[in-house]
């Protein structure tokens, strides 16, 4: 399972960027899923300038179509969300919006900062990711003030228990194209794609590599 940290601050002195290593870095202990930063800061979209909603997959620029092709591929997501406003940063909502099938069936957590920990931005957040139809998990990380003066030993325990719900959606039976009528485990999975996208003349998404499905364990994690 491959998992984008997505690093959702431009601002520079920015705090999430530290928090957003530390993310990886702690991912990157585990073995059931592989974990990549994409920071924002370097994606460098524009505001969005594309003509048409992305819900039709028509992408006319370049920056937009290498946007999806680094989105594509990821199984889920840890948003790295600081909180502004009560809301979570313009430049993300920029780059959710660019995109729409690439997002699609898939899951995400949440490790936010602010004054009370960025919980607003996180709900915020969540009510944008079901339009864009990203399962989100209930465990979230939350840095508020103080926080990242210490060392962050709660945290640390949020961010695996967060990331144990987030593996455990690993792509399965329910992203084929056909599940099995018994509903066990076929042995190779394809992805997934709205009908919207099967027609002709759209941009097309990078495929994945088809793998196993399996199910998950009894404790609602699974294997990788
Ligand atoms: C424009 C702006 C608005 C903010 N609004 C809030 C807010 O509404 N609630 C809050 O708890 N913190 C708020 N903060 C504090 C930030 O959440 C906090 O500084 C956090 O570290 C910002 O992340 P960053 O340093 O990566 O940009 C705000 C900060 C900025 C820059």
């Amino acid at each position: 399972m491959r998992i984008a940290v997505i690093l959702g601050s431009t601002r520079p002195g920015r705090r999430s960027e530290g928090v957003a290593q530390w993310v990886v870095n702690v991912a990157n202990a585990r073995t059931d899923a592989s974990f990549d930063l994409i920071d924002l800061k370097e994606v460098n979209l524009p505001l969005l300038d594309e003509p048409v909603p992305a819900i039709f997959g028509e992408y006319a620029h370049a920056h937009t179509r290498e946007w999806a092709s680094l989105i594509a591929p990821y199984d889920g997501f840890v948003f790295v969300a600081p909180e502004y406003n009560h809301s979570f940063s313009a430049v993300l909502k920029n780059a959710l919006d660019y995109l729409y099938a690439e997002w699609n069936d898939k899951a995400a957590g949440f490790v936010s900062l602010g004054g009370h920990g960025g919980l607003r931005a996180v709900e915020q957040l969540r009510l944008v990711l079901a339009e864009l139809k990203v399962a989100t998990v209930r465990t979230q990380v939350a840095f508020g003030r103080g926080d990242l003066q210490r060392e962050p030993q709660q945290q640390h325990e949020e961010l695996n228990a967060m990331l144990d719900e987030l593996v455990a959606w690993r792509p399965r039976c329910g992203r084929c194209e056909r599940s099995p009528p018994n509903g066990a485990a076929s042995s190779r999975c394809r992805p997934w794609r709205p009908a919207s996208r099967r027609s002709p003349g759209r941009t097309r998404i990078p495929s994945r590599r088809s793998r196993p499905c399996r199910r998950p364990s009894a404790t609602g994690s699974a294997a990788p």
